[in-house]
């Protein structure tokens, strides 16, 4: 499987060799949905068929639970999530000013926790986090994304970029190279998208689960034989950063479904 996936990607570097590591134009691009089946579209669009929205009820009854040593639950602090986090993943990962950088979704949450609630972080893919991450987000559904235009992001973006276009791996892609290069073609037999970061937390039907969008890159970090990025790294943080500015105006789809 993994040998004829890195064959794969062998002929799809031979059918195109100039690789221009060019850009997409914003009227260009395209969610990963449009690139999917009308089957997993159907799944994705009715909430009653959507694996993901068990995730986010989970995170509506753990936004209301009291926990840690405040006893605080979410909702005391924030009340009525439809509310008070409608548009705030669409402009995550956000500057903050404690840290003298960028934060995830998840990673703000857990700041919630330690410094509002208390309690123990959460682990990075957990049910819990996953959970409350996707039922925070899920306030965004349709909202267009803005993250990154915050001018103390500049550099972080920056970094974001040159890790999006430097090649590695023991198949020496970057990431440009599919994602801007060669979008539209095969791989394997499945299309490759403009990895766009509509959609997360989101279902992917290959994982039966829901994951981050951290678990997605480390996979495509994987998938060119390269060293993944730790969870919560600044690379990992600056590259998601980096896709979602990348991704300005598409709107929100939490929780997504993907092959
Ligand atoms: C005791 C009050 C309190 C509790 C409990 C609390 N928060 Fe917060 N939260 C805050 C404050 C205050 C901020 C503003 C940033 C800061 O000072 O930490 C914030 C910021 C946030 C943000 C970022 C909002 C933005 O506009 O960028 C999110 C998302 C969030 N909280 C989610 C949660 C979740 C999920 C929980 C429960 C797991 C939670 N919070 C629990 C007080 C709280
Ligand atoms: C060899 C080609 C290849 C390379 C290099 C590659 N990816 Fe991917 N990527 C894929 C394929 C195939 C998928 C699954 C189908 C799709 O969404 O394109 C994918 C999926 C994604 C998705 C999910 C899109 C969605 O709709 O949910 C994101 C985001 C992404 N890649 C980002 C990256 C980043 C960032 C890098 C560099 C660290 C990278 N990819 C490197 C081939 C590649």
């Amino acid at each position: 499987m993994r040998r004829a996936r890195a064959i794969a990607v062998v002929a799809l570097l031979a059918a195109a060799p100039t690789l221009l590591a060019g850009g997409i134009a914003p009227e260009a691009r395209r969610s990963g949905y449009a690139f999917m089946g009308p089957e997993t579209r159907a799944m994705q669009d009715d909430d009653s068929s959507n694996p993901g929205m068990l995730f986010v009820l989970d995170g509506e009854t753990l936004w209301t639970r009291k926990t840690g040593g405040a006893d605080k639950a979410c909702a005391d602090c924030h009340g009525d999530a439809r509310s008070s986090m409608k548009g705030v993943a669409a402009r995550y990962p956000a500057f903050d000013k404690a840290a003298g950088r960028p934060v995830t979704l998840g990673q703000r949450i857990n700041l919630c926790r330690g410094n509002h609630q208390q309690a123990a972080p959460l682990p990075y893919e957990s049910r819990d986090l996953l959970a409350l991450s996707a039922f925070v987000a899920h306030q965004s559904r349709s909202v267009a994304i803005t993250a990154g235009d915050d001018p103390q992001l500049k550099p972080f973006v920056e970094q974001g970029r040159a890790l999006f276009v430097q090649r590695e791996g023991q198949l020496n892609l970057a990431c440009t190279n599919c994602h801007d290069d060669n979008f539209d073609k095969r791989l394997a037999g499945a299309p490759i998208t403009q990895g766009q970061p509509t959609g997360y937390p989101l279902y992917r039907l290959e994982w039966q689960t829901l994951g981050s969008l951290e678990r997605r890159l480390r996979s495509c970090m994987t998938g060119v034989r390269a060293q993944a990025y730790d969870y919560g790294s600044p690379e990992l943080v600056a590259l998601e950063l980096y896709l979602m500015s990348r991704a300005r105006g598409l709107p929100m789809e939490t929780p997504a479904v993907r092959p």
